[in-house]
């Protein structure tokens, strides 16, 4: 018997209507919006403690924001997030919570999964990493030939790398005197190869990060990596001992690996890939290369969101205003594409991770209780460091007949420390905020010019966020709103935001694939047949054939 329906799909609520009849009016235009409502930059932005949130110059009038909000009140945002923070297992797909707060829940006030508080184990696994790290960073935890452990590669990808490598990016000049920290992700040895050049075996700690410890990419690195430790410290019996940590859920393949499970510390079911950057996934390379006190600020800065997010109001919270603003761009304006815009260098990998926690978490086709969407849901991220982005795609941003919502990120003061800055010029930081503060303008408001290669549209719409400095604080205050804006984006449009079925038909069809490859690679005669991969057998016994085909 077909299992009724609980929850009414969002598109057929009255506010999605009214959106939609808002939208095909077609009447709002920055320039008026701003000349008609002098009020309007404080009231279309948020001030809070950490962070001021300006979207005054999204298209949006106060008519538009109310029925937004009624939009969020219709798919029961509140008690979706309500549910979020106390481990309702809202990953429907796979029967999990999805409970990444519990990972900086600095109160340690009892979150409870299955019955069980969670916040013991959290706390453990803290302190086994504050004293791992501690140990290594103190030379006292040497390498098998008693030099000091300078050099950290943590082997892992997707999220088991993108969060704590946007992190590290981030946080370079926090990092510990004499302390490097590599990620490898990619298959291609090259990735291996070139970042392992030039390290010291002798000095280098490999952790393997990966929740199910069956990736292929990070298992075959890891085992790639393990040959080039034994080779470099001479077969010592207790390389992989001294030389290999892991950061798993999965213990027993930890252990059949070789890694002392002295050195393996865990996360667990309840903490997705992609949310993972502030559990252990996160927490060892960046204790290890940023010292614990700074790991620990970063948890601060995430958890000073996460509570924003569950206590502010909707009409003075960040991640569900821009939620809001990039449902209304995508579902009812049709702009698909978002560009993140830092002005910071040490954002530089922002743009890569946000496009796994939006795209990974919201490109999904089916609501949580299984029925097709009519609807567009996720949207397609992408993103450069102002202001090298300007002197590449920003043409077709402010002129291209795509319309490009754009989210710029500045801070007030700068990240790097120097005596170099001229006296008689502004300094970089000065120069880099000329950019942050024109560049949204210019989208907005555009400019009339009678030669038409020369007329500046305006009207396109940007969001600008001003923060103080980054640091590990407001790093993690980052880290928790790009992952609060994406599920509040999921929560809405109904669907679950923390499964990824998307990414498994592509690995399967791999293994397949591998069998032929490992055939051929164990007799170099073998030959695919073209009954069997009749899609791809040119190109594969091409590649077996080591020659275009002709
Ligand atoms: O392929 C997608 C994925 O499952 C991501 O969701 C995950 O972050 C990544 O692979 C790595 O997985 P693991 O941590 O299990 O190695």
């Amino acid at each position: 018997m077909k299992k009724k329906s609980v929850t009414l799909q969002i598109d057929r609520s009255p506010a999605w209507k009214k959106l939609k009849a808002a939208a095909k009016d077609g009447s709002l235009k920055l320039t008026r919006l701003f000349t008609s409502d002098p009020e309007r930059p404080p009231h279309f932005s948020i001030a809070t403690e950490h962070a001021y949130f300006d979207f005054s110059r999204q298209l949006v009038d106060r008519k538009v924001m109310r029925l937004l909000l009624q939009l969020a009140a219709a798919a029961g945002l509140k008690d979706n997030i309500a549910g979020m923070f106390s481990g309702r297992k809202i990953n429907v797909t796979e029967g999990r919570a999805a409970l990444h707060i519990a990972l900086r829940n600095r109160s340690n006030s009892p979150i409870a999964v299955d019955g069980r508080d969670v916040m013991p184990e959290v706390n453990s696994v803290l302190a086994r990493i504050e004293q791992f790290s501690e140990k290594v960073l103190k030379g006292e935890h040497l390498g098998v030939t008693g030099k000091k452990i300078k050099n950290i590669i943590s082997i892992g990808i997707g999220g088991s790398y993108l969060g704590p490598e946007y992190l590290a990016t981030a946080l370079r000049p926090y990092a510990r005197d004499g302390m490097n920290l590599v990620f490898i992700a990619n298959i291609d040895g090259t990735d291996f190869f070139e970042k392992v050049r030039g390290l010291d075996p002798e000095e280098t700690l490999v952790i393997v990060v990966s929740k199910t410890f069956t990736t292929a990419e990070t298992m075959q690195n890891a085992r790639t990596a393990k040959k080039w430790l034994l080779q470099g410290l001479k077969d010592h019996p207790e390389a992989v001992k001294k030389h290999f940590a892991a950061v798993s859920t999965a213990r027993d393949k930890v252990i059949s690996f070789g890694i002392d499970p002295e050195n393996m510390f865990g996360f667990w079911d309840w903490v997705g890939g992609r949310f993972s950057a502030t559990s252990a996934v996160g927490a060892l390379p960046l204790s290890l290369y940023l010292g614990f006190k700074n790991f620990k600020k970063i948890l601060e800065g995430a958890s000073w969101m996460d509570q924003h997010f569950l206590n502010e109001p909707f009409d003075k919270n960040i991640p569900v205003i821009s939620a809001l603003l990039d449902i209304w761009n995508i579902n009812f304006l049709g702009y698909k594409t978002r560009a993140l815009l830092p002005y910071s260098q040490g954002l530089a990998k922002l743009p890569a991770h946000t496009q796994q926690v939006e795209m990974e978490s919201n490109g999904k086709s089916v609501d949580i209780e299984g029925r097709p969407i009519k609807f567009m849901t996720g949207e397609v991220v992408f993103g450069e460091p102002g202001t090298n982005g300007q002197h590449s795609f920003y043409q077709l941003i402010h002129q291209g007949r795509q319309i490009i919502p754009c989210d710029f990120i500045g801070f007030i003061k700068p990240s790097y420390f120097s005596n170099l800055d001229q006296e008689t010029h502004v300094t970089h930081h000065e120069e880099l905020m000329t950019n942050f503060f024109a560049q949204p303008d210019a989208l907005a408001f555009g400019k009339k010019d009678e030669y038409l290669p020369k007329n500046f549209s305006g009207n396109r719409p940007s969001s600008s966020l001003l923060l103080d400095i980054l640091n590990p604080f407001t790093a993690g205050l980052l880290l928790a709103l790009t992952e609060h804006r994406a599920a509040a984006k999921g929560f809405i449009w109904g669907i679950n935001s923390f499964d990824q079925f998307g990414v498994e038909l592509g690995k399967k069809l791999g293994v397949k694939i591998r069998e032929e490859i490992l055939k051929h690679h164990n007799d170099p005669a073998y030959r695919a047949s073209n009954k069997d991969y009749p899609a791809s057998s040119i190109t594969l016994n091409a590649f077996l054939n080591s020659k275009l085909p002709e």
